[in-house]
């Protein structure tokens, strides 16, 4: 089945899903009777497309078809993954599926986004139990990629395979949950902490904004990186885990939580937390908010991709399965043109005061150039941990037009020089046929041992050989080896 993804009921959730089905390159056909449905998934789309490029450090896949239909039966046509997202009702969920079973393909994976419901329970009176399961998503869905996906025993395990490859996929981390149960995992722990905040409320211990301080500047960050167990391990010093279970364990049995008893939510409490949260966050829009959250959860996790940690390693193993960068020179169809070693969004933590491309990371993109072609001819991690690498002498960078976040830049590189123990490239970056910057590096072979330089291997030679013979007839760049301040005429 092509890979075409139905989305029934398109609000917070399903408008998530349906960006990011479209960003990874699925073709997503949207169910919704609200006449606003087009326009609200419109905004969340223009979200997304701000902030899901940004996370990778290679281009997705080209965006899918996005359309809107009248229909249920319509709108799942030829669908391989249909994903339900109507409000938390079981009998309109059974009335869904009951309709959207009639006319979708037999063997379509039906993935409802509940928080709460067990997968058995949204199988009840289905002609075709086994084709729906739980695939619980947490907002925003184009960001997140933590997906709950709750089986019963009516789901086959082929079905729950192929759920957990196209999850995977389309950048999620597919969390198999083994036995099911109301509200999942993560939704239980949200609870819990929900209630005990709304009694910090009512008891006039605290208010929304100073619980949120407290999750945010202390146990969250620890959270968004190791979660529960792993932070709680080092909180037991040497000793680990035994010791803090010891050290802790008895305060379990003491009043530390309210979490039997649950606080009547009578109208002054209510009150309270909405006039507590309106000081709060008031002075911002939800959409604004929306964008705040957006750049806020992309830049931690850009933080985290670089410490190949949590979920930062989860995206750098999608950025490994969507690149459509050469990973060896017999990748490249046509040798004879620069190559391309560049091809990414510009994310938001890339940019200045100005809006622009920060100058460092001119540097950056084009040092990560360097590092494609340097691969290409053999100079890989295993080279170097092998001892040899080539350093960079020389850099001269060109601004030439204006890069803003969000950009889809790309770099083509062509050798001058691939010889003995020099190797001299010249980077151009584009937008699309737009000159946006050049740079010319000329780096050296060098021995880690000495910290001299030294000649390359034999194979590494070789193969820059090939590339300065494939590049050698192409003409040679306006602007390389200019002078700074000299501009090409
Ligand atoms: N909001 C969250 O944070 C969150 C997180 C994870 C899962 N969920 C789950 O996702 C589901 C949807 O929640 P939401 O927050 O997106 O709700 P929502 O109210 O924002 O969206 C529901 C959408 O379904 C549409 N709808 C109503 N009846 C329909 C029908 N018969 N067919 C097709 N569409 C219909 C509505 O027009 C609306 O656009 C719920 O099951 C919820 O538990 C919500």
């Amino acid at each position: 089945m092509a890979n075409v993804a139905a989305i029934i009921g398109g609000g917070v959730i399903g408008g998530g899903w349906a960006a990011r089905f479209m960003l990874m390159g699925w073709t997503v056909r949207v169910f919704d009777p609200d006449p606003e449905a087009q326009r609200k998934i419109g905004e969340v789309i223009a979200n997304a497309r701000a902030a899901l490029p940004g996370l990778s450090d290679v281009a997705l896949p080209d965006e899918g078809r996005l359309s809107f239909h009248d229909t249920m039966s319509e709108a799942v046509e030829g669908a391989g993954w249909i994903q339900e997202s109507v409000p938390e009702r079981l009998d309109l969920k059974h009335r869904v599926f009951a309709t959207l079973q009639q006319h979708c393909p037999t063997d379509a994976i039906i993935g409802s986004s509940t928080s709460g419901f067990k997968p058995s329970e949204l199988q009840q009176g289905s002609s075709r139990p086994e084709q729906i399961v739980v695939a619980h998503p947490f907002n925003p869905v184009y960001l997140l990629p933590l997906i709950e996906l709750v089986p019963s025993p009516a789901n086959p395990p082929q079905l729950i395979a192929r759920a957990k490859d196209i999850l995977t996929g389309i950048g999620c981390y597919p969390l198999h949950v083994r036995k099911e149960i109301d509200a999942h995992i993560a939704d239980r722990f949200l609870e819990a902490v929900w209630r005990e905040a709304l009694w910090l409320i009512k008891d006039g211990i605290a208010t929304t904004e100073e619980i949120d301080n407290a999750i945010r500047y202390g146990f969250g960050l620890r959270w968004a990186q190791m979660g529960l167990f792993e932070t709680y391990r080092i909180a037991g010093g040497e000793a680990g885990m035994r010791h803090f279970i010891e050290q802790f364990g008895p305060c379990l049995s003491w009043p530390w939580t309210k979490l039997m008893d649950v606080p009547d939510l009578t109208d002054d409490l209510i009150d309270a937390v909405a006039d507590q949260s309106d000081a709060q966050s008031g002075a911002f829009s939800i959409r604004e908010l929306e964008r705040i959250r957006d750049n806020n959860l992309v830049s931690i996790l850009r933080g985290l991709k670089a410490q190949n940690w949590g979920a930062g390693k989860l995206l750098n193993a999608q950025d490994k399965r969507i690149s459509r960068l050469p990973e060896r020179l017999s990748d490249i169809a046509d040798l004879s043109q620069p190559i391309l070693t560049v091809d990414r969004a510009v994310p938001v933590d890339w940019t200045d005061y100005n809006g622009h491309m920060n100058e460092a990371r001119y540097l950056q993109a084009f040092s990560d150039a360097t590092d494609r072609f340097m691969a290409l001819v053999g100079v890989d991690s295993d080279y170097i941990s092998g001892g040899a690498s080539f350093f960079t002498a020389e850099t001269h960078i060109r601004h030439i037009d204006e890069v803003h976040a969000g950009t889809r830049i790309s770099v083509k590189s062509q050798c001058l020089t691939a010889e003995g123990k020099r190797l001299h490239l010249f980077h151009q970056m584009f937008d699309g046929a737009r000159l946006l910057a050049t740079a010319e590096q000329m780096l050296i072979h060098v021995s880690l041992g000495t910290r001299r330089s030294s000649l390359p291997g034999s194979e590494v030679a070789a193969r820059m050989a090939t590339v300065q013979a494939a590049h050698a007839p192409l003409e040679r760049p306006a602007g390389a080896g200019a002078a700074i301040g000299v501009r090409p005429a």
